[in-house]
């Protein structure tokens, strides 16, 4: 593995080998190999999760931590992505972690660079979220032993959505049944040619599963788009703990990869009692499997400029 751009471009094996790494640093077992390599964090759009993990992942592995400031970096003097990351590649930097609200800019830039800095991305447009896929399928791993079989139904913004997209990658390589529900405007264009099953309706989409994720209300991208407001959304979609106690599997649990809107998609007394609770674990696994991430990556990489 030399970079981490998607799940589709890592196999089965890489997987397994990244969430047994994460388990021995969680479980301190496990010694760093990457102290004081360089990892630079270009985060062009927020985040409170994915920046704050990786940081901490860093620090926890030795590592120098760059954070860049792309609002006072010479970008904004016109200077390329490209040559950017070429230069701080010669400053020494071995790994950069970008996250950016334009699709695929990541497989964009790093064909263009000519020096062999490692490639991570936190979250590209509605691409791909490879790290949040990685830890949500550990935290699976912790609170239900296997995904094989199991239902998993994600709920939600699926088509703004590259934590879904993600997601559905890397749980159908472990035989999981992946369900999907959303209104006909927020639907995952050409679903079929992935293998999940479909609904409008959120009962009959949660009856039985072993796993209900709810994604995010995109706002900021519906405002611009025209979409009906989140008061509809909330009327039909809203999780909570009556909806899920009755029609949920026994021991279901709540997955949301944050940030949630509190009453729009999920119900703060949700939120706040014990089921919501691993949403919290979910951000704390973010911190081993990017520790494990970082350093699969970067084990044996000398940066030689
Ligand atoms: N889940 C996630 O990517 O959260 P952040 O946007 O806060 O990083």
């Amino acid at each position: 593995m030399n970079h981490l751009i998607d799940i589709k471009s890592i196999s089965k094996e890489e997987i397994i080998n990244i969430i047994n790494l994460a388990k021995e640093f969680k479980n301190g077992k496990k010694e760093s190999d990457v102290k004081a390599k360089t990892l630079a964090l270009m985060f062009y759009e927020n985040s409170t999760r994915t920046r704050c993990s990786f940081e901490i992942a860093g620090q926890k592995l030795g590592m120098n931590i760059i954070n860049f400031d792309a609002n006072h970096s010479s970008l904004s003097k016109g200077e390329s992505l490209k040559d950017t990351i070429e230069n701080l590649y010669f400053l020494g930097v071995n790994a950069v972690v970008i996250r950016h609200s334009l699709s695929g800019i990541i497989n964009n830039v790093m064909s263009q660079v000519k020096y062999p800095i490692k490639f991570i991305n936190g979250g590209d447009g509605t691409h791909a979220h490879p790290t949040q896929a990685l830890l949500d399928y550990y935290t699976m791993l912790e609170k239900i032993g296997s995904v094989e079989n199991k239902k998993i139904t994600i709920i939600g913004d699926v088509s703004h959505s590259r934590v879904a997209k993600s997601n559905i990658n890397l749980l159908t390589k472990f035989g999981a049944k992946i369900h999907l529900c959303a209104p006909t405007y927020l639907q995952f264009e050409n679903f079929e040619a992935f293998n999940v099953t479909y609904h409008n309706d959120v009962k009959s989409a949660i009856t039985d599963a072993n796993v209900v994720m709810v994604l995010r209300v995109q706002n900021e991208r519906h405002d611009k788009e025209g979409y009906p407001d989140s008061s509809e959304y909330k009327r039909l979609y809203e999780i909570d703990s009556k909806l899920l106690k009755e029609y949920g599997a026994k021991d279901v649990i709540l997955m949301h990869p944050g940030p949630a809107n509190r009453n729009i998609e999920v119900s703060s007394e949700l939120l706040d009692n014990n089921v919501g609770k691993t949403i919290l674990e979910q951000a704390q696994n973010g911190v081993y499997v990017r520790m494990a991430v970082l350093n699969t990556l970067l084990k044996g990489d000398s940066n030689a400029s």
